[in-house]
């Protein structure tokens, strides 16, 4: 294996893991919790899976980047002769983490100290701002994936 498809299989894995983690959240867990589940048990069990799901998060934050700019040195000899896709991908990159280190930082917290102290409204609110963060950063996330695999065309 060559440092170029090592660096190439880690960035699609970490992609893949990233976006596919959401795409699963919302399309699949979400409307299955609310089918299945009262108020304070589905604020509990999200409680559970954000924290396991954000550490795979930031493994693909740090493992983006790094691959990204390695492929960016072995392909394109550097930033300035990068093509547009890759430019899109980076700037968009930047978005997704700053809606993550948001929700991390800010809505996870919230969502939190609710639970522990049995507020059922403010954690179901804290959780809304999670579901629409998400729901943007999922959105985000397959238009880079679609710009990266239809670079033909940028
Ligand atoms: C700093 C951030 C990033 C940099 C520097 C970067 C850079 C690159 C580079 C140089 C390539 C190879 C392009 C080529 O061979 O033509 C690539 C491919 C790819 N990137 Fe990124 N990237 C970044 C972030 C992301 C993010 C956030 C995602 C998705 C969530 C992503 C998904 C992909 C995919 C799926 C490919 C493979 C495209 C294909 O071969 O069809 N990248 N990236």
């Amino acid at each position: 294996m060559t440092v170029f498809s090592l660096a190439y299989t880690l960035h699609v894995l970490a992609a893949l893991v990233w976006v596919g983690g959401m795409f699963f959240a919302w399309m699949i867990l979400r409307p299955a919790a609310v089918a299945a589940l009262e108020g304070p048990a589905r604020l509990k069990l999200w409680t559970n899976v954000f924290p396991r799901f954000f550490v795979w998060v930031w493994v693909a934050v740090l493992i983006l980047p790094i691959s990204g700019v390695g492929l960016l040195q072995l392909r394109f000899n550097g930033f300035e002769t990068a093509p547009r896709y890759v430019q899109v991908m980076m700037g968009l990159y930047v978005v997704m983490t700053a809606l993550f280190i948001r929700i991390q930082a800010l809505q996870l917290p919230e969502l939190r100290t609710a639970v522990a102290a049995e507020d059922w409204a403010t954690g179901a609110q804290a959780l809304g701002k999670i579901r629409k963060l998400v729901g943007i950063n999922l959105i985000v996330g397959l238009v880079v994936v679609a710009v990266a695999s239809a670079r033909p065309m940028f």
